[in-house]
C-alpha cells in the first residue's frame, strides 16, 4: 500500500470507560498493523481518564489534560459513562471540555449500509449513504442558564442556545465543501417555525453560505419532518447539516437505520489543524455488554479510519473501511448485527481482510 514516507503520528488513546476500553483494545490492534503495513508510525499515549478516574479522584481527567492532549496529533477515544457517575458529570468533565478547548466545531457522522447488514427499514427503502455534519461547540448544547427557587413549586429552569455568526458559517462551510466532493447536496436542518431567534439566524447564514456554492443544492427542512423523510426516503439525502442537539439525534437515527450504532464512526474535527482533532464511535459505554466479550468493534475501527484520513494517510484510511466491508460481507459479525462472532474474531478477521488486500495480485 502507497504510504508516507517515515511519517510519525503521536496519538493520544483514552479507552474510558465499559466497553470503551474493550473496543479501543481492538482497534489499536488493527491500527499497529495498518500502520506497519503502510510505512507509518504510530505513537500511542494512553491516558487512563474517565468515570473510574473520577470516582478515585474528584476528576475525570488529569489536570493539565488538556495540555497533554494538546502535543498529540490526533485523539483516539472509546466512550465515557457508568451506571453510578451522572452522565453530565462525564460528558461535561472530559468529552466536551476536549471538544471546546480544541475548537473542534465539526462532528462528521458517516452512515453507511453496508452489504451484508439487515437495516430496520423495508428493503425496497433501505438505501443509506448519508453524512451529518453537526456544529460541535455552541448551539443548544451550553453552559448558560440556571436554576432557582429549587425544591419549591415554582421552581424555574433557564437553559440558553447560543448561535454565532461565525459559528454558523464555518459549520455550514465545512458541510458545502464536503457535499462538493460527493453527490453536491446539502440538508439544512432548521425548527425556524417553532424557534424563533436562533433558527432563522441559522437560516439566514447558511443560506449566505450557500450563494458561494453556486454548484450545491442546499433544501432546507424543519427537523421534524426531516426525521420522517429520513425514514421514509432516505434516498434523497446525502450531507444533513445541522446544529449540535439536532445534528446529535439525526445521527442516532441515521447510525440506527444503517444497521446498527455499533458501527458508526465520528470525528470530532478542527479542520483548521490547530489543535488535534478526536475520533470516537458514536455509541456509548454500554454497561449492559460489559465484559462479555461481544461489543462491536467496528464503529471503533470505522473512527480510526477517519482518524487515518484526516492524518493524511488516505490509502489506509480507504483500505481498512474496505475490510470492515468485506469482514460484515462474509457474516462475521457480532450479536448487535445479528452474528454470532465476538470482539477478537471480529477485529482478527478485519485484520486478516486487510492483509488480503496488500497481497492481492
Ligand atoms: P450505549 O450506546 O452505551 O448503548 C445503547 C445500546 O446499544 C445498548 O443496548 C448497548 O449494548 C448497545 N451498544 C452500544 N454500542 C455497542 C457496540 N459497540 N456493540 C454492541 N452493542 C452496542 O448508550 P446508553 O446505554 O444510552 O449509554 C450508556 C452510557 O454511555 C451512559 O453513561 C452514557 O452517558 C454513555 N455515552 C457515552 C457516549 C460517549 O462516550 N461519546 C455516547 C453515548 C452514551
Ligand atoms: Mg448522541
Amino acid at each position: 500500500m502507497i504510504s508516507a514516507p517515515n511519517a510519525r503520528y503521536v496519538i493520544a488513546a483514552i479507552p474510558g470507560d465499559g466497553i470503551g476500553v474493550e473496543t479501543l483494545t481492538a482497534a489499536r490492534r488493527v491500527l499497529d498493523v495498518v500502520s506497519a503495513e503502510s510505512g507509518f508510525v504510530l505513537e500511542w499515549q494512553e491516558y487512563p481518564w474517565g468515570c473510574e478516574h473520577y470516582l478515585a479522584t474528584g476528576a475525570m481527567m488529569d489536570e493539565n489534560g488538556i495540555e497533554l492532549l494538546a502535543m498529540s496529533d490526533a485523539i483516539l477515544l472509546g466512550a465515557v459513562g457508568r451506571p453510578d457517575v451522572p452522565d453530565h458529570i462525564s460528558l461535561w468533565g472530559l468529552l466536551i471540555p476536549i471538544r471546546r478547548s480544541f475548537d473542534q466545531y465539526v462532528s462528521l457522522r458517516p452512515a453507511r449500509l453496508l452489504p451484508g447488514i439487515e437495516s430496520p427499514l423495508a428493503p425496497s427503502r433501505a438505501a443509506i449513504d448519508v453524512v451529518i455534519v453537526r456544529e460541535n461547540t455552541e448551539g443548544e448544547y451550553s453552559e448558560i442558564g440556571g436554576r432557582i427557587f429549587r425544591g419549591q413549586p415554582h421552581e424555574q429552569a433557564v437553559q440558553e442556545a447560543v448561535f454565532t455568526r461565525v459559528g454558523i458559517e464555518r459549520i455550514a462551510r465545512y458541510a458545502f465543501d464536503l457535499a462538493r466532493t460527493r453527490s453536491g447536496r446539502v440538508a439544512s436542518a432548521t425548527k425556524s417555525n417553532g424557534i424563533v431567534h436562533t433558527m432563522p439566524f441559522w437560516d439566514e447564514v447558511v443560506a449566505e453560505v450557500a450563494a458561494d456554492y453556486p454548484d450545491v443544492e442546499l433544501t432546507r427542512y424543519h427537523v421534524d419532518a426531516l426525521a420522517a423523510l429520513l425514514v421514509l426516503d432516505p434516498a434523497r439525502f446525502d450531507v444533513v447539516l445541522g446544529s449540535n442537539l439536532f445534528g446529535d439525534i439525526l445521527s442516532d437515527l441515521t447510525a440506527a437505520l444503517a444497521g446498527s450504532i455499533g458501527i458508526a464512526p465520528c470525528g470530532n474535527l478542527d479542520p483548521t489543524r490547530r489543535f488535534p482533532s478526536m475520533f470516537e464511535p458514536i455509541h456509548g459505554s454500554a454497561p449492559d455488554i460489559v465484559g462479555q466479550g461481544i461489543a462491536n468493534p467496528l464503529g471503533q475501527i470505522w473512527s480510526a479510519a477517519l482518524m487515518l484520513e484526516h492524518l493524511g494517510e488516505a490509502s489506509a484510511a480507504t483500505g481498512l473501511v474496505q475490510a470492515i466491508e468485506s469482514v460484515i460481507a462474509a457474516g462475521i459479525k457480532t450479536p448487535d448485527l445479528g452474528g454470532d462472532h465476538g470482539t477478537e474474531a471480529v477485529t482478527d478477521a478485519v485484520i486478516a481482510a486487510y492483509l488480503a488486500q496488500g497481497s492481492a495480485p
